[in-house]
């Protein structure tokens, strides 16, 4: 089975248990229809596709600890997205091109969507865990490291009620904790030395905000499925407000190339920076790649 198949099926077999559709007992609809929204139709998928490239260049041999790895990555990853758009944060009306959560089910639904979201996530883990449990207290620390304080997502979002941010550690935390975190649960899932991994994680998250910084000011809503020119009207730190665009080009390429170098050695490590390399030359909206070329 494909890559994208078995992220599919892992994040649909998660959220069905969630709304205890497999059990026959569901719960309130709204809520359980909004979990499935907030998850599905897919956007990138960047981020369980780098869990499931590392476990495989590891050589893994749990592909259900693997999936779940993922799936719970993508899970709060879904959960981010939906709390970010609140009013209350970023205040932004679509999301993967259709109304974002609180805009079609309404606040309450929407911040209690993101939470279900992050508790469905530690539990998918710990469904997947009964053939390897020596891998499980890794796991959810590196998922949990990678969303808490004082490192992970929930850290980047509250230093924009900072007057004082470091852009990079900024940048870091609400994105590049979790891409780091989707390497570490690969290597982590396939029983491998995972700590190693996480450089590459970092780097190409960290590439990945400046792409994203890139797309708000030079893409069309079309284009993203989101708004954009956010980061400007929000007054948010953007790597285009600090180096301008082709500053930010410029960081992009050398931070997509420091990812590809610092694969660590593995079985499948020709793969792997195949792999990595092509997700890097993706994350430029084609008309700058073209540019840049
Ligand atoms: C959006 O992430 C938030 C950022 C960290 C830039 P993605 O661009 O991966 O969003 P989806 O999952 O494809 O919608
Ligand atoms: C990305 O924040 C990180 C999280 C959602 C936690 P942004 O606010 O920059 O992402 P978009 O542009 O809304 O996707
Ligand atoms: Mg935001
Ligand atoms: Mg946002």
């Amino acid at each position: 089975m494909d890559a994208t198949s078995r992220i599919e099926r892992a994040l649909a077999a998660a959220v069905a248990r969630a709304q205890g559709t497999d059990s026959g007992r569901g719960g309130p609809p709204r809520l359980a229809e909004a979990l499935h929204y907030a998850v599905f139709p897919r956007g990138a998928r960047i981020r369980p596709r780098l869990c499931l490239a590392v476990a495989m260049a590891c050589g893994e041999d749990d592909p259900g600890l693997t999936d779940a790895a993922a799936a719970s990555i993508e899970l709060l990853h879904c959960a981010s997205l939906v709390h970010d758009d609140l009013p209350c944060f970023d205040d932004a009306d679509i999301r993967r091109g259709k109304p974002s959560v609180h805009k079609a089910f309404g606040e309450q639904i929407a911040v209690l969507a993101g939470d279900a979201l992050i508790v469905l996530a530690f539990q998918t883990l710990a469904w997947a865990a009964a053939g390897a449990p020596q891998r499980l207290g890794i796991l959810v620390d590196t998922v949990g490291r990678s969303v808490g304080m004082p490192r992970g997502i929930t850290a980047g979002q509250a230093w924009e009620c900072e007057t004082e941010i470091d852009l990079a550690e900024y940048q870091q935390e609400k994105t590049g904790a979790l891409f780091a975190a989707a390497a570490v649960a690969g290597a982590a899932a396939a029983g491998a030395v995972a700590e190693p991994w996480r450089l590459l994680g970092e780097r190409l998250g960290a590439a990945y905000q400046v792409a994203d910084d890139i797309r708000d000011v030079a893409c069309a809503v079309e284009e993203i499925g989101k708004p954009v020119g956010q980061d400007q009207a929000h007054a948010r730190p953007s790597a285009v407000a600090r180096h301008g665009l082709d500053g930010a080009m410029r960081l992009l390429k050398e931070l997509a190339e420091g990812a590809v170098a610092s694969i660590p050695d593995c079985p499948g490590a020709v793969e792997l920076r195949a792999h990595i390399l092509s997700e890097s030359q993706r994350l430029l909206p084609k008309q700058l790649a073209q540019r840049a070329a």
